[in-house]
């Protein structure tokens, strides 16, 4: 019989405790698929003791979330400590073995905490034993890092040299929450359950993929200084979006184990072409919103924001055109497309196949107009697009598939219609919360949906070869858009003649 795990949260009187991981923890109490009877040990410099601690959270929980959290309550306590401060991590040993389960359980090392603080923590873990199995009958033990993963390839490469001095990367729990969230579990499924898809998934047939997650939040919340120094492309592009896009563009694993699968996702994320600096090819589109109106309110301009530098070239709008060079994918872009303050929020995938060979249909009429009889087309055949595949994300969960239907009459011609499938209309229940996916992942020991060193370090890699198209001399300028719409118009250009453009949400 193994012990109940030990939960330990660094930075537990923090935001992300309150708000995520307490009100997930508390619904996991109940899955019986998990290790029962787990308990938490919150580790906060700030000076509470465990009953503050539990009250604090208490209050901080909607009264949905109060009966979960009561039952796990008896079981989370609190622990003062600097971190940094030698003697800190003993003494925090001492006091998880006389927490229930004690040295034998598995322990679970969750690093809410700033980036700096990851090695720090590790080391300080390390060295005080607590990393390590001493005997056979202990527990695992894991530690679990927050985003962002370093800033650029070099501070992800030094994060993952520090951490591995003291972990294997079987310990190394890695979050990115888009992973968590049930739609984009379901790319996996919906692309290597369904058969039909799998021959027209590749460059034959796809003409393009558009990836947008588009936002109406600022950097309000006290995430200005964060922001400024981060921006769009990093703090949503480099991890949720590249993961986004390699689950659409990998290879099927030939197992569904951890590493099979992300072993196919850095390929894909390895074969993104970095930008080659020529001017005729446009690759990317960056922008920072100015005031405007978002859902009826007036808003302020990011340079506005409070702790944002007035002189500030930070973007909070990118848009990208990048492609996957390999055998499958050599020649199709892949639009990728996030900002902040934009007209509404959504996130969704856009696999657009090619048009047909012949337009046989919708042929240009001749229509009497003021001008005298002139030939036009009833429908624009550049943005007749009849076969779209869209994997909604957010706020909808749905999947939807578009194609071209006869308008009943004497004409031939024909007029988009589409199957869709509804997540929760189909299943009758709301998706479970992304962390809460996560923890339960990492309670049991499977790193599916974490990220590994070296895909992260590959998703940096491309990023910052964008960063740097910005420096060059040339480089088109930071743009801005009024908050409340879609972003710069110059990022329609990132299409080329005929293939559409940005979905409308
Ligand atoms: C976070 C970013 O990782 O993801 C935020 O730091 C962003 O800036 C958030 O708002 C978006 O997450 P979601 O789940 O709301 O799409």
């Amino acid at each position: 019989m193994s012990s109940p795990p030990q939960v330990v949260i660094f930075g537990a009187s923090g935001d992300l405790t309150r708000r995520k991981l307490i009100p997930a923890f508390a619904r996991l109490d109940a899955d019986p698929r998990l290790p029962s009877g787990f308990s938490i040990l919150g580790v906060s410099r700030t000076e509470l003791n465990t009953e503050q601690f539990r009250n604090q959270l208490a209050e901080s929980l909607k009264p949905e979330q109060r009966p979960a959290f009561d039952r796990l309550a008896p079981r989370i306590f609190y622990h003062t400590a600097d971190t940094s401060e030698p003697g800190v991590m003993q003494a925090l040993g001492t006091r998880l073995d006389e927490l229930p389960g004690g040295r034998a359980a598995g322990r679970l090392f969750y690093l809410s905490l700033k980036p700096q603080l990851f090695p720090v923590v590790a080391e300080g873990l390390g060295a005080a034993g607590l990393l390590r199995r001493w005997g056979r009958g202990e527990g695992f033990r894991r530690i679990v890092v927050e985003k962002p993963f370093g800033n650029d390839l070099k501070s992800a490469r030094t994060l993952n040299h520090e951490l591995y001095r003291t972990l294997q990367e079987d310990q190394i729990y890695r979050i990115d929450h888009y992973l968590g969230k049930e739609t984009v579990q379901n790319l996996l499924g919906f692309r290597f359950h369904n058969a039909i898809f799998e021959p027209l998934w590749n460059r034959h047939h796809v003409e393009l993929v558009q990836i947008t997650v588009a936002e109406t939040l600022g950097v309000e919340n006290g995430r200005g200084a964060y922001y400024d120094e981060t921006g769009a492309l990093r703090d949503m592009v480099q991890n949720h979006m590249l993961q986004v896009l390699a689950l659409i563009a990998m290879e099927p694993p030939s197992t569904l184990a951890a590493d099979a699968i992300r072993g196919q996702k850095v390929e894909v994320l390895r074969a993104l072409r970095h930008p080659s600096g020529s001017n005729g090819d446009p690759v990317s589109v960056r922008a920072r919103y100015a005031a405007g109106r978002v859902g009826g309110q007036s808003v302020k301009g990011y340079l506005e924001e409070a702790d944002v530098s007035p002189r500030s070239t930070t973007e909070t709008y990118v848009a990208l055109r990048a492609h996957v060079e390999n055998w499958r994918w050599s020649g199709v872009p892949f639009l990728l497309r996030h900002g902040k303050r934009l007209a509404s929020r959504f996130t969704e995938v856009k696999v657009q196949f090619h048009t047909p060979p012949l337009q046989l249909f919708n042929k240009p009429v001749e229509l009497d107009t003021a001008d005298g009889p002139q030939l036009l087309f009833r429908a624009d055949p550049c943005l007749t697009r009849p076969n779209v595949l869209t994997l909604r994300i957010q706020p909808e969960e749905s999947i939807e598939l578009s194609f071209g239907v006869k308008h009943p009459g004497n004409s031939m011609d024909m007029e988009p219609a589409r199957l869709r499938f509804d997540y929760r209309e189909h299943f009758g229940t709301q998706s479970a919360d992304a962390y809460e996916r996560l923890l339960a992942d990492a309670l049991v020991g499977d790193q599916t949906l974490f990220l590994r060193g070296d895909e992260i370090e590959a998703s940096w890699e491309y990023a910052d070869a964008i960063r740097a198209s910005w420096q060059r001399a040339g480089a088109p300028p930071i743009l801005d858009y009024p908050a409340g719409t879609w972003g710069p118009a110059e990022a329609e250009g990132l299409f080329g003649a005929c293939q559409g453009g940005w979905s409308p949400g």
